[in-house]
C-alpha cells in the first residue's frame, strides 16, 4: 500500500485532490495534513471522512519539529503539497503569514524529505503544488510556458514564487524527486467566499453588492477544479522528475463580463426579473498591484501526459452556482465568525 501526504487537504483544490486520490485508489493510504486555518473545513470531506484508505492529521507545515516527528513516524512513498495562504487580498494586508507558510512551511516538508527519504529519493515523490501568478502579468496577448520567467508582482505570488524555487534547488542541489505544477485560476464547489465567484455568487444571493475591483477589465483563465485536481493526479503519476507542467483551461474572461454572466445565471436560478443580480455590481477601489492578464498555455500537458479540460465554462459556472444554493449550510458557517470582520475591512 502507498503512503501518501497530501497537505491542505481541507481546503479548496485540496479537497477535491483527497476525494479523488481516497475514491480512486482504494490501495493508497491518504494522509491530509491540514492546520484548519479559516480556509480549512473538514465539512469539505464528510463523504470520504469514514473511508479505511483516509485518515486526518491536523498539523502546521510551519512547525519543522511535527513535521520532522511525522516523517520519521510514517514511512511515505510521496507529498502532494498545497497547503498555502492562497488569497492575494490578505497577502496584501499581512504578507508575513504568507513567508511563515509558503515558504518556510515548504521548506520544512523538503527538509523532512530530505532527510528521512534518504537513500531513497528515486522511489520517492514531492509533488509541489503551484499557481500562473509566479510568472506576473500579462499584456492583451500571450501566454504563460513552462519557462516563462518567473516576474511575481503580489506577496503571495512572490511567497509561492520563493517555494517554486526551493522546490527545484533540492532536486538540483539533494537530487529529490520533485515535480511542480502551475495552475491558473480554479472555480468550483467548496470555494471560500473570499474569491471572486463564491463571493459574488454569496452576496448576489444576499442582495448585497457585488465589488469589482477597478473597472473589471482583468482577465483570469478559469479552470473547473475537478480538472485540476485530475491533472494532477496524471502528473504525479506519470512526469518524470525535476519537471514543471502548466494546467490551464484556454479559458480567459475579463472579470466585469464573468460577473455579468454569473448574474444572468442567478437571475434565471433565484427567479429573479433579467438584469436584477446586475444591479448589484459596484466597482470599488483597485486591488494594489493588481496583475492586468493571466493565459496559461497547457500543451505540454496535453500533448505528452494526454490531458484536456472536461467542463464548459458555462455549464461549470451554473454547477456551481447550483452547489452553493443547495448547500446553504456550509455557506452560512464559513461566513459567520471572522469573516464578517475581514469582509467589512475589505471596502
Ligand atoms: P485554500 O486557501 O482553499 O486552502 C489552503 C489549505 O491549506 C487550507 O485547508 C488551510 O487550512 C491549509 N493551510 C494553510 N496554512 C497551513 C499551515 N501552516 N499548515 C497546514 N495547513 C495549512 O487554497 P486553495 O485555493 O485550495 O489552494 C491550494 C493550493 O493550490 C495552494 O498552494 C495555492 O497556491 C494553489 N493554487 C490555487 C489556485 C486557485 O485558483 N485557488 C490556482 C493555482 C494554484
Ligand atoms: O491564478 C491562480 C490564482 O488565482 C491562485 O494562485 C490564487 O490562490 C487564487 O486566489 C486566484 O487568485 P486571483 O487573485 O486571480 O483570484 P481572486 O478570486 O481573488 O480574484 C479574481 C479576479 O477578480 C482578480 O482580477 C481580482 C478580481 N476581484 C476579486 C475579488 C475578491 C474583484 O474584482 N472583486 C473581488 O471582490
Amino acid at each position: 500500500m502507498k503512503k501518501i501526504l497530501i497537505t491542505g487537504g481541507a481546503g479548496f483544490i485540496g479537497s477535491h485532490v483527497v476525494r479523488r486520490f481516497v475514491n480512486l485508489y482504494p490501495d493508497y493510504h491518504i494522509l491530509n495534513l491540514d492546520k484548519l486555518t479559516y480556509a480549512g473545513n473538514l465539512a469539505n470531506l464528510t463523504d470520504i471522512e469514514q473511508k479505511p484508505n483516509y485518515q486526518f492529521i491536523k498539523a502546521d507545515i510551519t512547525d519543522a519539529e511535527a513535521i520532522n516527528a511525522l516523517f520519521a513516524k510514517e514511512n511515505f512513498d510521496a507529498v502532494i503539497h498545497l497547503a498555502a495562504e492562497s488569497h492575494v487580498d490578505r497577502s496584501i494586508i499581512d504578507p508575513s503569514a504568507f513567508v511563515m507558510t509558503n515558504v518556510i512551511g515548504t521548506v520544512n516538508l523538503l527538509n523532512a524529505a530530505r532527510e528521512y527519504w534518504k537513500g531513497d529519493y528515486d522511489s520517492k515523490r514531492f509533488y509541489h503544488v503551484s499557481t500562473d501568478e509566479v510568472y506576473g502579468a500579462l499584456g492583451e496577448s500571450g501566454m504563460f510556458i513552462e519557462t516563462t520567467a518567473y516576474d511575481p508582482h503580489s506577496p503571495y505570488s512572490a511567497s509561492k514564487a520563493a517555494s517554486d524555487h526551493f522546490v527545484r534547488a533540492y532536486h538540483d542541489t539533494y537530487g529529490l524527486n520533485v515535480v511542480i505544477s502551475n495552475c491558473s485560476n480554479n472555480y468550483g464547489s467548496h470555494h471560500f467566499p473570499e474569491k471572486l465567484i463564491p463571493l459574488a455568487i454569496n452576496n448576489i444571493k444576499n442582495n448585497r453588492p457585488v465589488p469589482v475591483y477597478g473597472k473589471g477589465e482583468n482577465i483570469r483563465d478559469w479552470l473547473w477544479v475537478e480538472d485540476h485536481a485530475r491533472a494532477i493526479d496524471v502528473i504525479f503519476h506519470q512526469a518524470t522528475t525535476g519537471e514543471t507542467y502548466n494546467i490551464g483551461g484556454h479559458n480567459e474572461w475579463k472579470n466585469i463580463d464573468l460577473i455579468h454572466l454569473l448574474c444572468k445565471i442567478m437571475d434565471e436560478k433565484l427567479g429573479r426579473e433579467p438584469g436584477e443580480s446586475a444591479k448589484l455590481i459596484t466597482f470599488v477601489t483597485d486591488r494594489a498591484g493588481h496583475d492586468l492578464r493571466y493565459a496559461i498555455d497547457s500543451t505540454k500537458l496535453q500533448e505528452k501526459l494526454d490531458w484536456v479540460p472536461s467542463l464548459q465554462f458555462e455549464e461549470g459556472l451554473e454547477r456551481t452556482v447550483d452547489w452553493y444554493l443547495e448547500n446553504e449550510e456550509w455557506l452560512k458557517d464559513v461566513t459567520s465568525g471572522n469573516y464578517q470582520k475581514y469582509y467589512e475591512g475589505q471596502y
